[in-house]
């Protein structure tokens, strides 16, 4: 989501539940804070040419590619197109000589017999059981052998396995969501919302170049908040995960907000829960005095507080023994002690990753505890090394969080690459958990999160930890013990197959200060460096902290190893930004970004996908995709940031990575109005990239009947309500999608 709120749901990241005191060693160290009188930077932004409507291909700069002989360039690879201009039009901008064309949109069927959507709202709230979710995010492509298995090298058959993050309730019902009295009283309206949330899995078949989804298939599947999901691994089946739907605490009922993705080695996807925390109802006021001190604690780092989102848990089931909806109400209304009786423990069954076997269609999905609870993003393996464990890094996206690492107790074994869940169960079920500092000097290291370990005991002052399921469930409070380095919104991370270094985006933090760091609000700090100024238009009023946000990237020294080596490949910046203390990698108007988010690196090719998710700098563009060629951990150099803030300063070390010039950094695409750019995934032969625009239109309220007053009428045009959608990108010549290797 977006810094400022989305439509009618919270942006729980905008909240930031961390208001821990465990020291920033960093922030102590290095902001060397001092007065001295205002001084004013540069700001201001060039305005470039827009492109029209349509899903056409947009000419731009004609210069001629040159030869990258940047340090550190990924195996010859050249960046093979003109950068896309910044744009604020109602399509989706690709460079010339390249294709974008809509393949699978909210509403879409999935099924036989499903009738297309009409886009109206008219729709039954069952029939989105089998249609299309609402904002589609993290993707992946697995190849379809002619057996009907993984197949890696596969490209012209495959199952694209998507999540539906999230809703855009107003396009969603014929006449918007009904509220009376504090209340959902259709509860159509709410079994379709929960119907639009989820994941889908669609066979793809490309015919003459072109892709198209199979509506017929029997891999088709949609995952919605209604799938039964077990738990597993070491917090499963113990006390705290007790509902009345489970009172072994073995299963849970669906996952909602499934951010961004990750795909193991065996041929699994893993679908990632986010900002679960809102769906919940839990009056705390009401509530509170029910509960011990250290599920109030609990409660409060995760933010599971408040009416909910939507009002789910208030809509009136058809008969009074279906909890269909009243499983949102995490309060304690029961009289039992352990909770079978209720739902007060049904928030620790979300936030977690999730494990779905997209080639098994009647598969349960699994809920991978060994591997935290938080707001999970993504999940980026390490390349599988055979005899050795596996690696998995995963970010916490809320304002001042975490960066994780789970590493497998089995080493892995290559005869596993098609083992479906039972590869779960061996790798994911049982590891170890850590979590990152960051050090001043350009290492950090990972801080293991085991009961008994690093003080995670039931002395620990701030919550008493029971056993590692309390750990696990309580991943957050754990990583506050050990002194984890608090982080500008964690977002995706991935992994460069080249060299096996990490890179994550870290949004942005509006809540990131220069001096007087107080709980919600840490310092700047050596990898979250900038403070600065991010000027919205002539009149609107400056974001400050770090509103544009930067990629960091590390190298662990091996799968086990607790020490690495960081540096920061990207700042996001306005071109025009202050070259000294903001734009410190030289970004042109070609390549200029702001809050990247959606991060991954072609199998193929090598080059590094970025998306961004940005309200900071949408007074000149929508938001994009840009291609890099990835560099090398260190090709840069340590440099000293001289902060301001009015009459403060503040000088903070860090490293930053080399600048990529316009032959190694493009943007590549440019979306609708008020969308997100999120989720990319690539056929194996590089030729055909899907990527998803997320909820175009949704930062404008509209009145249903005068479509002018609409946000957005991508992708359909006309009058016709916005819809998220992936769309398919190829190159007319028939290339490999951006990027040559030489
Ligand atoms: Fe759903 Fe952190 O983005
Ligand atoms: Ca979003
Ligand atoms: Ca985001
Ligand atoms: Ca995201």
């Amino acid at each position: 989501m977006h810094e400022s709120t989305r439509g009618e749901s919270p942006a729980p990241e905008d909240s930031g539940t961390n208001t821990s005191s465990n020291p920033s060693l960093e922030s102590v160290l290095n902001a060397r804070l001092s007065r001295r009188s205002i001084l004013k930077g540069s700001f201001g932004f060039a305005s470039t040419a827009f492109f029209g409507p349509g899903l056409t291909a947009c000419a731009s700069r004609g210069d001629a590619l040159q030869t990258n002989t940047a340090p550190g360039a990924a195996r010859s690879l050249k960046l093979n197109f003109d950068a896309v201009a910044k744009s604020l039009a109602d399509a989706v901008s690709v460079p010339a000589g390249h294709t974008a064309a809509v393949l699978y949109r909210l509403g879409d069927p999935i099924a036989t017999g499903v009738a297309q959507y009409r886009n109206d709202g008219t729709e039954s709230g069952a029939s989105f059981a089998q249609r299309a979710g609402d904002h589609h995010d993290g993707m992946h492509f697995f190849g379809l052998g002619s057996d009907g298995k993984h197949s890696t090298s596969a490209s012209d058959r495959g199952l694209l396995v998507m999540n539906h993050e999230s809703i855009t309730p107003s396009y969603l019902h014929a006449g918007g969501q009904t509220i009376a009295g504090h209340a959902r009283t259709v509860a159509d309206e709410v079994v379709k919302e929960m119907n639009a949330h989820g994941i889908s899995v669609i066979e793809v078949v490309r015919n003459g170049g072109s892709f198209s989804y199979k509506t017929d298939s029997p891999f088709n599947r949609r995952i919605t908040a209604f799938t039964e999901m077990a738990l597993s691994g070491p917090a499963a089946k113990t006390p705290m995960m007790i509902t009345a739907y489970s009172r072994d605490g073995s299963k849970t009922r669906g996952t909602v907000n499934n951010c961004a993705n990750g795909h193991t080695p065996w041929g699994t996807y893993l679908a990632c829960e986010e900002n679960w925390a809102g769906y919940f109802r839990r009056i705390a006021a009401r509530d509170d005095a029910n509960r011990s001190a250290r599920e109030r604690t609990a409660f409060a780092r995760y933010g599971v507080a408040g009416n909910g989102n939507h009002l789910w848990a208030t809509a009136t089931a058809a008969s009074a023994d279906d909890t269909s909806f009243s499983r949102w109400n995490a309060m304690k209304l029961g009289s039992s002690t352990d909770g079978s009786d209720d739902f007060r423990n049904a928030a620790n069954t979300y936030g977690w990753i999730v494990e779905i076997d997209p080639f098994h269609a009647a598969s349960t999905p699994r809920k991978r505890t060994a591997m935290g609870r938080f707001a999970h993003e993504n999940a980026a393996f390490l390349p599988p090394v055979a005899g050795r464990p596996l690696v998995c890094y995963m970010g916490d996206d809320s304002r001042g969080e975490y960066l994780y690492k789970y590493v497998s107790s089995a080493a892995w074994d290559p005869a596993d690459a098609n083992k479906g869940l039972a590869g779960g169960d061996k790798y994911l079920d049982d590891g170890r958990l850590y979590v990152a500092r960051f050090h001043a000097d350009g290492t950090g290291s990972w801080v293991e999160l085991g009961f008994g370990r690093n003080g995670l005991t039931s002395s620990n002052t701030t919550y008493a930890f029971a056993d590692q399921a309390d750990v696990l469930i309580n991943t957050r409070l754990a990583a506050d013990a050990v002194g984890a380095t608090k982080l500008d919104r964690p977002e995706w991370v991935a992994v460069n197959p080249a060299n096996g270094e990490a890179y994550l985006t870290l949004t942005n933090n509006s809540h990131r200060v220069l001096a007087n760091p107080s709980p919600g609000r840490p310092a700047v700090d050596s990898a979250s460096p900038r403070f600065y100024n991010d000027p919205k238009g002539a009149a609107a009023t400056a974001q400050k902290g770090n509103p544009n946000g930067h990629i960091i990237r590390w190298k662990d020294a091996s799968a086990e190893a607790t020490a690495f080596r960081w540096d920061v490949f990207l700042f996001g910046a306005r071109s025009t930004a202050d070259a000294a203390r903001v734009n410190l990698s030289k970004l042109t108007a070609d390549n200029d970004f702001s809050s990247p988010d959606g991060l991954r690196f072609s199998n193929h090719t090598g080059l590094l996908w970025i998306q961004t998710d940005d309200s900071a700098c949408t007074d000149v563009t929508n938001c994009m995709m840009l291609a890099a060629v990835p560099g090398k951990l260190g090709d840069g150099g340590k440099r000293t940031i001289n902060n301001v803030d009015g009459a403060t300063t503040g000088a903070v070390d860090t490293y930053v990575g080399a600048a990529p010039g316009d032959t190694r950094l493009r943007r590549f695409l440019v979306g609708p109005k008020e969308c997100e750019i999120t989720g990319v995934a690539e056929t194996p032969d590089g030729k055909a990239l899907f990527v998803n625009i997320q909820h175009p239109g949704e930062d404008t309220r509209p009145t249903l009947g005068n479509p002018a007053s609409f946000g957005s009428h991508w992708p359909d045009g006309g009058d016709a309500r916005p819809r998220s959608a992936t769309i398919v990108i190829t190159r007319n010549d028939g290339g490999t999608v951006g990027g040559t290797l030489a």
